[in-house]
């Protein structure tokens, strides 16, 4: 697959929207100066980190394993980190967190045609060697501190883009989810709500329990919130 480097992009997201009409790509940058994430958030993007958009296009993928998308991207981050001797957790569904401080922000951006998945850009920024402003301190972490040590940020690179080429099941990502059978608040429309958190299907939903009935929340419908 192609992949391009720059120094410094507006958004290696952004890069790939403007390059949907070309080829599968993956588009690196050393930093970002307007990264993005979700729910129209900045991305903090400082040089020592890693900031990459895979952009991708189906043939008759379904919407309906949009999930699947998200599993392997996060796995991916998962298995890159352990092979630094770096232990991840996943925040339902695709923040990637350890030791209760988040180290890498996961952005998908999909376009569909009918019922299919047209084409997905997927970023990643993930924090290596990068410092990181005071206001994020107790929230973010990143490699350089779990490791008390500089990382080989080609090194990095190279395992994630290897990584990002594999298939994962939905075993392999409920085994980095870290709340289940804890009590979560969920953020929904009519407000917040306690319930203890049981499993993810196949669909990528989490099942729920809530004063003894249960039910399913999709990602995107909720926010999880931990005090
Ligand atoms: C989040 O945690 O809110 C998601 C953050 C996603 C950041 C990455 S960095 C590479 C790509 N380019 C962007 O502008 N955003 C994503």
């Amino acid at each position: 697959m192609k992949i391009l480097e720059f120094d410094e992009l507006p958004s290696t997201n952004n890069y790939a929207k403007s390059h949907i009409t070309e080829g599968d790509m993956i588009i690196i940058a050393r930093s970002q100066t307007l990264g993005r994430g979700t729910k129209g958030r900045a991305f903090h993007s400082a040089e020592g980190g890693l900031y990459l958009s895979k952009l991708l296009h189906y043939n008759a993928f379904p919407a309906s394993r949009v999930f699947e998308i998200m599993l392997n991207t996060s796995v991916a981050v998962c298995r890159t980190l352990e092979e630094f001797r770096v232990s991840p957790t996943i925040k339902w569904p695709n923040d990637i967190y350890v030791n209760g401080r988040k180290i890498c922000g996961i952005l998908i951006e999909n376009t569909f045609s009918g019922l299919n998945i047209a084409t997905s850009i997927v970023g990643i920024g993930l924090n290596i060697n990068n410092t990181l402003p005071e206001e994020l301190k107790n929230i973010a972490v990143t490699m350089s501190e779990v490791g008390q040590k500089q990382f080989d940020i080609a090194e990095v690179k190279n395992r994630l883009i290897y990584h990002l080429g594999q298939s994962y099941s939905v075993a392999e990502y409920k085994r980095y989810i870290f709340f289940f059978n804890q009590k979560i608040l969920l953020s929904e429309q009519d407000g917040l709500h306690e319930v203890t958190a049981l499993d993810v299907d196949e669909y990528g939903r989490l099942i729920v329990e809530e004063k003894g009935s249960f039910r399913t929340v999709t990602a995107g419908e909720v926010s999880v919130l931990f005090s």
